[in-house]
């Protein structure tokens, strides 16, 4: 179900001291390709959904945030000075956005907050990102006269993951959800942080999510690993091509120069990176000409290099993919980090109904349980809405 502004006023009116606040919202996302990309410096295409996190919040005169997560209906306080921070993990994404937009040099004052999502947890669209955008924008518009600008805050978000949760995770999620604009993707160029706006407008075709149900976190998740395996195969290139500072600048025969210095993992880890950052570019291109096919192959190049070369995948998944090959659909894949989640998939407009049907009934009798189904709308980045 649609959360609505005043499914969470009326918990911010309960659990406080009755008055009522500023109201800030940030998106999930989904993306077309690029994927793993971001860390190695390449591009991504993603686009915001309308799903996300709102939160209300109003200053309390203290240094204490008190916060409320109305979906786990969990409360925690914690002080803005404290240096080791909340133990509830909900509670640090909030807690590491104050310290890294204070570190930024943001008068922070202690607040209430209670806040909702309806991005599905776990599901690879960026229910965290989503938070930790809508606190990042919310405290600058409250307490820094909006000094900061929008990339600025999609690395506090970032940065929180890394220095508080543990994920050292590239820029995509955040700097999305911070910048989506309704009814465009955005083509983003993670090194020099460029970024240009693409309408999303397929005639004849529709994005749809399938969402596996198999969780996943990326926070303990050998996601690290693949980011360190990545910077392992550039530093090894760059021994021969000093140019090359990631993957990004790396080619194939490159690859093929060092194969015997690096581990077999490794090989295939940057084998698929350096095809992903080319098919986003191609995707790119292919969308310019409408060319929807291609567009679709390419998402199923993916699928194929993160299950077999990046080994992102898990049976669930890959079997989704089977079905959206079995069912005609135009381009599938997995999104986001895998170990689970979504696979997103390019379907011709007849073949929609057919393949949601399909694909529920196809996994429920393998799996037991129904995979959710999920229409993409792109909707807004970070915004105000009371
Ligand atoms: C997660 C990370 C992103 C990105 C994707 C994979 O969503 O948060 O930075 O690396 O995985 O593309």
């Amino acid at each position: 179900m649609k959360l609505t502004i005043d499914d969470v006023r009326s918990r911010f009116i309960k659990h406080f001291d009755g008055s009522t606040g500023s109201v800030y919202a940030s998106p999930g996302r989904i993306n077309l390709i690029g994927e793993h990309t971001d860390y190695n410096n390449g591009f991504v295409f993603p686009g915001a959904v309308e799903q996300g996190m709102i939160a209300e919040i109003k200053p309390n005169g203290t240094r204490m945030v008190d916060a409320y997560s109305i979906d786990l209906k969990d409360r925690t306080q914690f002080s803005l000075d404290d240096e080791k921070g909340p133990s509830a993990s909900w509670a640090r994404y909030i807690y590491g956005v104050c310290r890294e937009m204070m570190a930024l040099g943001v008068p922070v004052q202690g607040f209430n907050t209670a806040f909702a999502g309806d991005v599905p947890l776990g599901a690879g669209m960026s229910s965290s990102a989503a938070l930790e955008s809508t606190y990042a924008f919310a405290l600058n518009d409250m307490f820094g006269e909006n000094k900061i600008e929008k990339m600025e805050l999609a690395r506090v978000g970032q940065r929180t993951e890394h220095k508080y949760i543990g994920c050292n995770c590239g820029i995509m999620d955040q700097a999305i959800s911070v910048l989506g604009k309704k009814g465009n993707l955005l083509r983003l160029d993670c090194r020099s942080g460029e970024y240009a706006y693409f309408p999303w407008e397929p005639k004849g075709y529709q994005l749809v999510l399938v969402n596996s149900c198999v969780k996943h976190e990326l926070a303990g998740s050998p996601y690290n690993e693949r980011r360190l395996q990545c910077e392992h195969v550039a530093e090894i290139i760059k021994k021969y091509h000093p140019e090359v500072e990631s993957l990004r600048d790396a080619n194939y025969e490159m690859l093929e120069e060092v194969k015997a210095e690096v581990t077999e993992d490794e090989y295939k880890r940057a084998r698929y990176v350096i095809g992903e950052v080319v098919r986003v570019l191609n995707v790119c291109e292919a969308l310019e000409a409408g060319d929807y096919e291609k567009v679709g192959q390419m998402m199923y190049e993916t699928h194929y290099g993160l299950s077999k070369e990046y080994e992102v995948s898990c049976e669930e998944l890959d079997f989704l993919n089977d079905i959206a090959r079995e069912e005609g659909v135009t381009g599938s894949r997995i999104m986001g980090g895998g170990f689970g989640g979504c696979t997103i998939n390019l379907i011709a407009d007849e073949l929609v109904p057919n393949f949601k049907q399909k694909v529920v009934e196809k996994f429920e009798a393998k799996y037991g349980k129904k995979p959710i189904v999920i229409d993409v709308v792109i909707g807004d980045g970070s915004r105000k809405l009371l």
